[in-house]
């Protein structure tokens, strides 16, 4: 297997529902034409640099698994991260899983992951062959933590999502219901605090010339049914927000607490990181035992 360390830099930023207005040109912009955010008080950046990770598998990997999303890296890329103690910030999409690390966690990741993956840099559109590096004693060779990892509140909402994706070419053919879903359908303010039921959730990614959108039903209902398209079982996900507060972006383990127990059943996932929460999305199907196993998890968070 293959592990991609992408030309990008990137930064993770969140802005207010309150600002949004000033931003709804400069986004349009940036979905659209590709330009960059320029500084405000309304944007919160956070500090640090993050490299986005891909795995490519060279087909011959003899996986049993038809799961897909997280799930599939979970125990050869985000277990071994999270018992080195490194922050990720996931993203899957509709394509592929990027792993988000910080720039200056890269000689740790390259040290933890190298024994199961041959690692690439992506520089200027080639894949340079990243070099074995003695990082060895940074590493925390036996993995047994001293900290027990916080188990997080979950919200596990209603509401069934798609993940979907269509041709860049025909992106101007929905650009009007993109627009209005993403800047003007905040309706009456509902809170979440009182009506945990369904959640306001849409997902808009552009990587690399490729786009993904997560949206529930009834987004879905606002764009053409022809130009949106989904694997070929249409499958339904429901969602598991993780996080009662803000998560921040030092906890590691988050996303491995989450994974590792989907991948011990065999459960696809898809897993989006957010400035505030992180959102798993399981099969419809699953979504009861998924719930067991985070109930199970949540009462018993001492077991090791
Ligand atoms: N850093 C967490 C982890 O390593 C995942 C990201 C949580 N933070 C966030 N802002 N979504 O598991």
């Amino acid at each position: 297997m293959d592990l991609h360390i992408l030309d990008h830099r990137l930064r993770v930023l969140s802005i207010s529902k309150k600002g949004l207005v000033n931003f709804t040109h400069p986004l349009i912009k940036l979905i659209f034409l590709r330009n960059q955010l320029q500084p405000s008080e309304h944007l919160n950046v956070e500090s640090s640099v993050w490299l986005p990770l891909n795995v490519v598998s060279n087909g011959n990997a003899s996986s049993s698994s038809q799961a897909v999303g997280v799930t599939k890296i979970a125990k050869s890329v985000i277990a071994p991260l999270a018992q080195q103690h490194v922050s990720v910030f996931m993203l899957s999409t509709y394509q592929t899983d990027f792993i988000l690390v910080r720039e200056k966690d890269l000689s740790v990741v390259i040290g933890t992951l190298e024994e199961e993956f041959n690692i690439y840099r992506e520089v200027a559109g080639e894949s340079v062959p990243v070099l074995c590096q003695d990082v060895s004693n940074g590493l925390q060779k036996n993995g047994k933590e001293a900290t027990q990892p916080t188990v997080h509140p979950v919200l596990i909402p209603q509401n069934q999502f798609c993940v979907m994706s269509l041709d860049p070419d025909t992106l101007p053919s929905i650009a009007t219901t993109l627009i209005d879903v993403l800047f003007y359908s905040n309706g009456p303010e509902e809170d979440a605090q009182s009506s945990p039921s369904r959640i306001k959730f849409f997902s808009f990614s552009l990587i690399d010339g490729y786009i993904s959108l997560v949206m529930d039903t009834e987004a879905q209902r606002q764009f053409p049914a022809d130009l949106l398209f989904t694997s070929s079982s249409g499958e339904l996900w429901r969602m598991v927000r993780i996080g009662g507060q803000p998560l921040g972006f030092d906890e590691c383990g988050i996303v491995a607490q989450i994974s590792q127990p989907l991948a011990d059943s065999d459960i696809s996932a898809y897993y989006i990181s957010t400035f505030s929460f992180d959102h798993a999305l399981v099969p419809e199907e699953d979504i009861v035992s998924v719930t067991e196993m985070l109930q199970h998890q949540r009462k018993e968070p001492a077991a090791s």
